[in-house]
């Protein structure tokens, strides 16, 4: 094998990531063997705002984690038990880890594997409560259940081409696709998304791929309202003192919408003068304000069973304040949950290599060294309208 050294991205408590060297991947975690794995070098690998949940201390995430669920790699090394993908494969990880085995995998819901995680379903790299996997923000990787995990891209000149497009399909890109699909948007459909982060962003551009007729995105950082109108839609700057419903009408004539997307979770900030404050049931309850009696409400946004820096103490429970006789009153339908990456990753593949999308630029891409990532955490935390992808071997760059 070409290096034994590995590097990556550790969380050091509230607001303090650093870069250390950290152990070379083994096709094993802890005593449960691996075979069924693979060792990725990284190619690219992406900071998320559900990273900055943990790093912000807004988890029961410990000291030391290696960071970073958003992988796109080489493959170098293959366990004994890999039959389909081969070492020099060049592969998008979803960010979900799965079995392929379980009741939830044979029907999709890759989200909620129940083999990957002793504590609960559902697994990922490098985050609390998420099985105990090593986080893929370094140079090296191990992916389990390769086969049935990974998606290989047809070639590797292309691939590396369209990089930092293909880069956004272990996460965002599906996620905010998901968002849509399961608030309904189809052709024609008016559709509000709220949060202009990167999720948000990638949102809006899946929704303008489903062919919604008008897609509003609110938000109340400007830069990142300006990044969404780069690409056609309308953007609400909720710093103002309006209703939500009356700033939507004021672009369509109608205080409603046909699907809302939840972009933003549960570290939402109020709107108007209250922006400043955190009101984690904010979103949710004005999606059932704004979607039509009806309509659909996907909800990408996370929301927590346990969140140690809430203002309240119910919230600190993931216990929220939903007015929901309103949702039921006009029969709305909500879908939560990590996304299933792999329903959707070979076609927004196809999507990018085909040049029907252009997502990277949707949602401002930079690329940074691997020793660039705390400037990168700092940035994203500070609203920087970007998304930033490590890249750790300086091969993109190159
Ligand atoms: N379900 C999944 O599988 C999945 C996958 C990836 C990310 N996520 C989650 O999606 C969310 C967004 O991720 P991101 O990377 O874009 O994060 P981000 O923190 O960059 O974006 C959130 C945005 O919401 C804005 N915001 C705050 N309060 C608001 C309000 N009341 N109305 C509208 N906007 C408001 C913020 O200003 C910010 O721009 C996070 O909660 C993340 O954990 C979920
Ligand atoms: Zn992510
Ligand atoms: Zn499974």
């Amino acid at each position: 094998m070409a290096s034994a050294s590995n590097r990556g991205v550790i969380f050091q408590g509230a607001g303090k990531v650093t870069v250390e060297t950290i152990d070379f991947p083994k096709l094993a975690l802890g005593e449960r063997r691996c075979d069924h794995g693979v060792i990725l070098k990284i190619l690219t690998t992406n900071i998320c705002g559900s990273d900055q949940h943990m790093v912000r201390g807004r988890t029961t995430a410990p000291k030391g984690l290696v960071l970073g669920h958003e992988i796109t790699g080489q493959v170098i090394e293959c366990g004994r038990d890999v039959e389909f993908i081969s070492v020099g494969d060049i592969v998008s990880v979803p960010f979900n880890i799965a079995c392929g085995r379980c009741r939830n995998c044979k029907e999709g819901k890759t989200g909620i594997c129940l083999n990957v995680n002793p504590s609960r379903p559902g697994a990922a790299y490098g985050y609390v409560d998420m099985g105990g996997w090593v986080g893929g923000q370094a140079e090296y990787v191990m992916v389990p259940y390769a086969d049935f995990n990974l998606l290989k891209f047809p070639d590797r000149e292309q691939a590396m081409e369209k990089i930092t497009d293909l880069t956004l399909l272990s996460d965002i890109f599906p996620t905010g696709f998901h968002g849509c699909v399961t608030a309904g948007v189809g052709p024609g459909s008016i559709v509000y998304i709220a949060g202009a982060g990167p999720v948000g962003l990638a949102a809006a551009a899946s929704a303008r791929l489903l062919g919604a007729a008008c897609v509003i995105v609110g938000d109340m950082i400007p830069e990142r309202l300006r990044q969404a109108k780069s690409f056609g839609c309308e953007a609400i700057d909720l710093r103002q003192d309006a209703t939500l419903g009356d700033m939507v009408a004021e672009i369509t004539g109608t205080p409603e919408v046909d699907a809302f997307v939840d972009c933003v979770g549960f570290e939402a900030h109020g709107c108007g003068h209250d922006h400043s404050h955190e009101q984690p049931a904010t979103v949710l309850n004005s999606a059932m304000d704004l979607t039509r009696a009806g309509g659909q409400i996907g909800i990408p946004g996370l929301y927590v069973t346990e969140d140690p820096g809430a203002a309240d103490k119910a919230a600190q429970k993931g216990a929220l304040s939903l007015r929901f006789g309103l949702g039921w009153a006009k029969s709305h339908s909500f879908h939560t949950g990590q996304c299933p990456v792999m329903r959707y990753n070979r076609a927004l593949m196809q999507a990018i290599l085909y040049g029907r999308v252009d997502i990277a630029k949707a949602v401002n891409v930079e690329l940074i060294t691997l020793d660039d990532a705390p400037r990168g955490y700092a940035d994203f935390d500070g609203g920087a309208a970007k998304k930033f992808v490590i890249d750790p071997h300086g091969m993109v760059a190159a």
